[in-house]
């Protein structure tokens, strides 16, 4: 007959507590190893790591991190201690009773003063932090660029910047998704949206500023080290939400003037080229007329709303901006289209067009292609030959930018999310 005495039950639940352990090491181990080969390598490049800091807010935030880390370090080291330390000395030795410590003046002052303190420490960096970038966002010489979170893609409107020099009610200069800035400003981004909310981050650059449609939202940092810098949308915004990225490209003054300069003239055409005006290029690109302007050529949206993301509210003077599409002037420039789904070739550009809604599940742009009546092959051909034709005639301005600022140059792709699919749907 079996007695289950205390000692038997003692022993069960060593043995179990046993087995636990056996099972917990080689998870915590793989843990370990996980976190080693996914971190700190410095020769790799990691454009959406906020621990590589390239501006001075991006700094400060960083230093933030390494307070709270070491202040969380020093709480756990401190924690596990008195864990040790108590369960070690106050162990059971005797059936008595121990000293009862219930109301005890000296360890409710204790445990009151050591958070107070520890919340102390990191207050105060923090809120100097916050003062410091507050502040910042104010006063003179800022370099305002207005963004605005559309679904899914971004609006960058050079506040200063007019598109026409002679012409004030042309507007500001507008780019889409990859955001050109000369080295050395110190750059206001004004961040609304036209729609839902989006969270606008560029880790290298800043923290996360939250997109609300009707705020105007700052973010502050000096562009000081040229580079290619990524960002994504933060907060998930319907189903594109992760086709949402954009670039912060850093340039030369004299780069960014270039690109300021070519985007303000028409497009240099091959003579021969039948689309060198756009309103008599194939009748086909009137559809995109409806969305899409390109800037220096006789491209004009209509002017007329379309549906939910037609315009947005500009901050400043209320009035409605309509605008549905990327205003696609010096397209070929950019290193990506549909908001970093996939890299800017001339294969790519096709595919967009054929597989619009396959590339880019919920985008708003309608499949031209497999509409009926819709574009035939020949005319894909010949809007995928103008839109590369969008360029200035001596080169891009944004060529040889390091990925990442300072950190060594490396491959990174735009992702392609299907990469599988077929070439021709029909
Ligand atoms: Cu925009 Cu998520």
């Amino acid at each position: 007959m079996i007695r289950f005495g205390p000692r038997q039950e003692a022993e069960t639940s060593t043995s179990r507590s046993r087995q636990r352990w056996s099972r917990l090491v080689p998870l915590l181990a793989l843990a370990g190893v996980v976190v080693l080969l996914s971190g700190c390598g410095s020769e790799v490049v990691q454009p959406y790591s906020s621990v590589a800091p390239q501006t001075d807010k991006a700094e400060d935030i960083q230093t933030l991190y390494k307070i709270t880390f070491w202040a969380a370090l020093i709480v756990f080291v401190g924690v596990q201690a008195a864990i040790l330390y108590t369960a070690l000395r106050f162990r059971r030795r005797n059936e008595d009773r121990p000293e009862q410590v219930h109301g005890s003046r000296k360890l409710e002052i204790a445990w009151t003063i050591i958070p107070a303190v520890i919340l102390l420490v990191l207050f105060i960096p923090n809120a100097q932090v916050i003062f410091k970038h507050a502040a910042a966002e104010q006063g003179p010489d800022k370099f305002d660029v207005d963004v605005i979170g559309k679904q899914w893609w971004w609006e960058f409107r050079y506040r200063d910047i007019p598109a026409d020099p002679n012409n004030p009610d042309a507007g500001p200069l507008v780019t889409a998704n990859e955001a050109l800035l000369p080295v050395g400003v110190d750059v206001v981004f004004h961040v609304t949206s036209n729609n839902v909310i989006h969270s606008f981050w560029v880790p290298q650059l800043s923290g996360k500023v939250d997109v609300i449609p009707g705020h105007d939202n700052p973010m502050q940092f000096v562009a000081s080290t040229p580079g290619d810098y990524f960002g994504e949308c933060a907060e998930f915004c319907g189903s594109a939400h992760a086709w949402m990225r954009f670039k912060v490209k850093i340039v030369p003054e004299e780069n960014f003037d270039a690109w300021v300069g070519a985007w303000r003239t028409p497009p240099a055409f091959d003579a021969n080229a039948e689309t060198a005006d756009v309103m008599e290029a194939p009748p086909a690109f009137g559809a995109c007329l409806a969305c899409h302007n390109i800037t220096g050529t006789n491209a004009r949206i209509a002017q007329q709303g379309m549906g939910v993301n037609s315009g947005y509210l500009d901050p400043q003077t209320g009035e409605v901006i309509r605008g549905p599409g990327p205003n696609l002037t010096l397209l070929a420039c950019r290193d990506t289209i549909a908001a970093g789904v996939l890299e800017n070739t001339p294969e790519n550009l096709e595919r967009w067009l054929k597989q619009t809604d396959q590339v880019k599940e919920g985008v708003y742009m309608p499949n031209y292609y497999t509409m009926d009546p819709g574009l035939t092959d020949e005319q894909v051909d010949e809007l995928v030959t103008y839109l590369q034709s969008l360029k200035p005639a001596d080169g891009c301005p944004d060529e040889d930018l390091l990925v990442g600022g300072q950190v060594a140059p490396a491959e990174v792709e735009a992702t392609d999310p299907h990469p599988e699919q077929g070439e021709d749907p029909q």
